[in-house]
């Protein structure tokens, strides 16, 4: 799997689920998905290693942030 580079641990029912989301949205069926959890669960992390892997299938990635 394409990975941002440093170690990523566990997240396979999570990855997998946003993965065939991905996929989806690249034949052009697109949705909102919204990871939901405590400060430092790993949220950031796990949407920056599917950006990576979206980036690497040649999807557009658009990151945004909001200040607390
Ligand atoms: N699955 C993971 N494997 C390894 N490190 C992780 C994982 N998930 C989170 N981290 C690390 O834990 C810290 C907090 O994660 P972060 O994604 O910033 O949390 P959140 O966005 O939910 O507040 C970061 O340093 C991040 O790199
Ligand atoms: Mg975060």
């Amino acid at each position: 799997m394409v990975t941002t580079g440093g170690t990523f641990v566990g997240r396979q029912r999570e990855m997998a689920e946003l993965q065939a989301a991905l996929q989806e949205a690249m034949a052009g069926h697109g949705r909102v998905v919204m990871l939901v959890g405590e400060p430092g669960a790993g949220k950031t992390r796990t949407s920056e290693e599917l950006a990576a892997l979206a980036q690497q299938l040649g999807a557009a990635v658009l990151w945004g942030r909001c200040p607390e």
